[in-house]
């Protein structure tokens, strides 16, 4: 075969990838949740910390889930199988592997609920129900959206049937290109936010409250749902990134590739952070409202700006279309595990899965509803306690112990080979791995059971 037509296939397979990746890392996490639970744990310390994690712990951990699916090429249990094959080291690591698949299906139902919320809001914007709207007005559409599980469920539906569609029909081709096009925009629309909100007095208020640290709201419960939030909005600790690294070319970095995920990915959150903040203290609305902070916060800000009915439209199909492009990945490990495990067709395979995420999901649809007072975990709703058991538990545990596996079960030379850093960033990266990643999280881990034991 020649030069040529070796090259070709490959060179776009690193453009599969990084599309992939970034519209993996770039959903509901860097809009919806963020700045939400920014806003439940004070602000400016809470955001170091997950600032913190997200250098210290996220990129590393990042580059070895990546470099762990490069090397094992194969769905993540059966990806952990072969390197703990390969390296002697037990059969017992393609749990790693199992607890992602599952990590994904459990965020998967309400990642599907939260984004129904987003694809009303692009419908209730498109006929125009927004224009100029006021934060009591939008507060109260939030508030009779969530009261009403009918419709919570349609949504949560259709948005269901959207992924699974995708990852049936494998057209993930076409999201991704059109994700390639999309993220840019939604780049831009938040550029044009960001010049709204600088225009507008409460947005000093705004930087100060995420970026002036206050450390006397820092508990450890924050750095817990800080550290969790590094490793869920990168989309790591599950499988999905190995599954993504599969596709990466040897010949291309995979430093550099996860350098550029972890800076698109934490532009767009701190960019919607300080959009939603300035609508927060602009309006006198209060930061630690919870999951509805976005969906009671931006209308308001359309509602103002010139071409707000245009912007506000083209900005919630854009969040539909990012949640879209992350929730395929969520998904993935589990579809390409079953169907290669249990020798499905990949069409069957989704379809049953997906069947399992939309009655997981209506366990969320009535934590906003009728099970709004019932709990799970301690003071938990059923959403809540989800969120807690993947984002807090499940992924910085797997993510732990990929780091762990690529530090200390990998072997040097093929650790070298794989990531190619200079001598003195590989050290750095081995200590890393070796060392503040896994600690890290054991300390904040224990941290939390002494200080808030259930
Ligand atoms: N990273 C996604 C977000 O920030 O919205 C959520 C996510 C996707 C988490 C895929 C985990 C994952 F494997
Ligand atoms: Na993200």
């Amino acid at each position: 075969m020649s030069a040529i037509e070796l090259s070709k296939p490959q060179w776009s397979s690193q453009k599969v990838f990084i599309l992939a990746a970034v519209g993996s890392a770039v959903g509901l996490g860097n809009i919806w949740k963020f700045p939400y639970i920014a806003g439940e744990n004070g602000g400016g310390a809470f955001v170091l910390v997950y600032l913190l994690c997200v250098a210290l712990i996220g990129l590393p951990v990042l580059m070895a889930e990546i470099g762990l699916g490069r090397m094992g090429k194969a769905n993540s249990p059966q990806a952990m199988a072969n390197l703990a094959a390969e390296f002697r080291a037990s059969p017992l690591w393609s749990l790693v592997g199992l607890s992602g698949v599952l990590a994904g299906v459990l965020i998967l139902s309400f990642y599907t609920v939260i984004a129904g919320w987003a694809i009303d809001y692009f419908v209730e914007s498109a006929v125009g129900h927004f224009r100029g709207i006021q934060a009591d007005a939008i507060g109260k559409h939030f508030s009779d959206l969530l009261a009403n599980p009918w419709a919570l469920l349609f949504w949560h539906t259709v948005i269901v049937l959207m992924t699974v569609g995708i990852v049936a029909k494998g057209v993930k081709g076409g999201l991704e290109k059109a994700v390639n096009f999309m993220m840019p925009l939604l780049f831009f629309i938040l550029l044009v936010l960001l010049g709204w909100s600088a225009s507008q007095q409460s947005f000093g208020e705004s930087l100060r409250f995420l970026f002036a640290p206050d450390f006397s709201k820092l508990t450890w419960e924050a750095v817990l749902i800080a550290m969790g939030h590094a490793f869920f909005t990168l989309s790591i600790g599950m499988g999905a990134m190995m599954v993504y690294g599969s596709y990466l070319p040897e010949r291309h970095s995979i430093p550099k590739a996860a350098v550029w995920i972890v800076f698109a990915d934490t532009a767009v959150a701190l960019l919607a952070g300080i959009i939603i903040f300035t609508v927060v203290f602009g309006n006198g609305l209060e930061p630690g409202a919870g999951p509805g902070l976005l969906f009671q916060t931006l209308p308001v800000a359309f509602g103002q700006m010139s071409g707000g009915w245009f912007w506000g439209t083209l900005f919630f199909f854009l969040v539909v279309l990012a949640a879209l492009s992350s929730a395929i990945s969520l998904i993935e490990p589990a579809v390409s595990w079953v169907e290669q495990n249990w020798r499905m067709k990949r069409s069957t395979a989704t379809w049953l899965l997906g069947f399992l995420v939309w009655l997981l999901g209506i366990g969320t649809v009535l934590s906003f509803n009728a099970w709004k007072h019932v709990h799970f975990l301690p003071g938990k709703t059923f959403f809540d306690s989800l969120d807690f058991i993947t984002a807090n538990i499940m992924l910085p545990l797997g993510g732990m112990l990929m780091a762990i596996f690529m530090a200390w079960v990998v072997s040097d030379k093929a650790r070298q080979a794989e990531f190619r850093l200079p001598p003195a960033l590989d050290g750095a990266f081995r200590f890393d791995l070796r060392a503040i990643a896994p600690v890290g999280v054991l300390i904040v881990f224990a941290s939390n059971l002494v200080s808030d034991p259930y």
